[in-house]
Parts: C-alpha cells; sequence; structure tokens
C-alpha cells in the first residue's frame, strides 16, 4: 500500500532535481534536448511531480492545454502553494506563457477513458520506469488511448540507483519506484509492443558516485 509523500519529501525531492540541473550540466543539457521534442497544442504529465512547471518551460513549443497528473495531495498542494522561489518563478513563467494547466489529483488509471483521444505528447518522465510486466503494459494502454493519432511520447528514465536502503524504503513507500530495475533495451522493446514506434533514442552515462544513478534512457515515441 503506498503512502501519499508528505509536503517535506516532495519539497526534498524537488530541492534534490534543482541541485542535480544546476551541478551537472551535460545531464542536464541531456535531459533538456528530449524535453524539448515535446511538440503540440495538448500535453499531458503523468505522475507529475513537483517539476510540472519546471518541464513545461523546457517544451518544444508552448502548449495551449497542459494536464497534469499526480496520486499525491501533497504534491498537487505543493505545485499550487509551495513558495519556493525557484517554484514560483517556474509557475510565474508557466501562467505568462498564457497555456492552460490543469492539474488533477488522481490516479492515472483511473482517467483512461476521460483522456481518450485527447493529447497531442505524453511526458513520461521517471513515472513510468516503476512500472514493470503487466502492470507496465497497462500504463502504457492508457497514454496510447490518451493520444491522437500520431501523437508522440518523450520517455526519460533512471537505471541503476545509488542509494542507501532506508531512502530506497522511502521511495517505495510513497510510489517512487519499484524494486524491479529495467534492462534499457527490453524496457524500449516492451513500449513498443504497446504500439509505440521508437524514433530517437540515447543513453547517457552518468558518474554513479556523484550522480547516484548509473544511465540516464531518452526516447521519443510516436503512437503507431
Ligand atoms: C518518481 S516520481 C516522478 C516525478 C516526475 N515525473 C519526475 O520526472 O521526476 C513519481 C510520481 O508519480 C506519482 N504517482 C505514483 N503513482 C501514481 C499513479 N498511479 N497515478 C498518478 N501519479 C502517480 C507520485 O506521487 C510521484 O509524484
Amino acid at each position: 500500500m503506498k503512502t501519499d509523500s508528505p509536503l517535506d519529501y516532495v519539497q526534498w525531492y524537488y530541492d534534490k532535481d534543482h541541485y542535480r540541473w544546476e551541478h551537472f550540466p551535460e545531464v542536464t543539457d541531456f535531459i533538456n534536448s528530449f524535453l524539448a521534442e515535446i511538440d503540440g497544442e495538448s500535453v499531458l504529465n503523468p505522475g507529475c511531480g513537483p517539476q510540472f512547471y519546471d518541464w513545461m518551460l523546457r517544451f518544444k513549443s508552448v502548449p495551449k492545454k497542459y494536464v497534469g497528473v499526480d496520486i499525491s495531495k501533497s504534491t498537487i498542494t505543493y505545485l499550487n502553494t509551495a513558495d519556493d522561489p525557484r517554484l514560483v518563478k517556474a509557475r510565474n513563467a508557466a501562467l505568462e506563457t498564457g497555456a492552460q494547466s490543469r492539474i488533477l489529483c488522481a490516479d492515472i488509471f483511473d482517467l483512461e477513458s476521460e483522456f481518450t483521444g485527447k493529447f497531442d505528447a505524453v511526458v513520461a518522465t521517471g513515472f513510468i520506469g516503476t512500472f514493470h510486466g503487466d502492470d507496465l503494459n497497462r500504463l502504457c494502454r492508457v497514454f496510447h488511448s490518451a493520444l491522437k493519432p500520431d501523437g508522440m511520447m518523450v520517455k526519460l528514465t533512471w537505471h541503476g540507483p545509488h542509494r542507501t536502503p532506508e531512502q530506497t524504503a522511502e521511495k517505495l513507500k510513497y510510489g517512487y519506484d519499484s524494486l524491479e530495475e529495467h534492462e534499457p533495451y527490453r524496457f524500449l522493446s516492451q513500449i513498443e509492443a504497446c504500439g509505440f514506434s521508437a524514433g530517437r533514442h540515447e543513453l547517457f552515462e552518468c558518474d554513479p558516485e556523484t550522480y547516484q544513478w548509473d544511465v540516464i534512457q531518452g526516447c521519443v515515441f510516436r503512437k503507431g
């Protein structure tokens, strides 16, 4: 049973990402180059986490409609009310673009019928890598049906964590990770088998000691 991540955990997660964006510029360039592939009037960010606004500012074009979904109430509260100056800046910048953003507190699996055929792009970062086997197939079906014909999905996933057992236990408790590990090429094949074709695909090797992950996998898929 997953527990809602408390606000201080969400803040810690946001801090950690900002620290990494600043201190690992090559990794940030890699991540940004995939986010810069996101194009389209309607974009879905499932399992959006606290980086919902930061991610949008890196897309190729400003979407007219940008929808985030997160099962964690604290994450939604954080995104709507936190006064962390970096979040305030990103939220204001995102609002100034004129994009209509909506953040829903929900389980993505409950939104399949509501979302059918509504999106040009799905930004699947972090979240998708926490699903395996039949659960991953189910998740891919939700993304596939949410996309319009020829819609795109950008996937970024982190592989090979280096962390303490306590940190892992916390991640599992809050639905931020799973104990299983994806082998990147098999992961890609499983997503393709769910009706996606892979285009640009790259693996970025990180410094495990300082960045605390082995590899990041980026891939741009098209529906069909
Ligand atoms: C590993 S974090 C990823 C956050 C962000 N997308 C990123 O790139 O770092 C996973 C997020 O998915 C959310 N989550 C977990 N299960 C979910 C579900 N079934 N539906 C919607 N959100 C979910 C968690 O609350 C958490 O914010």
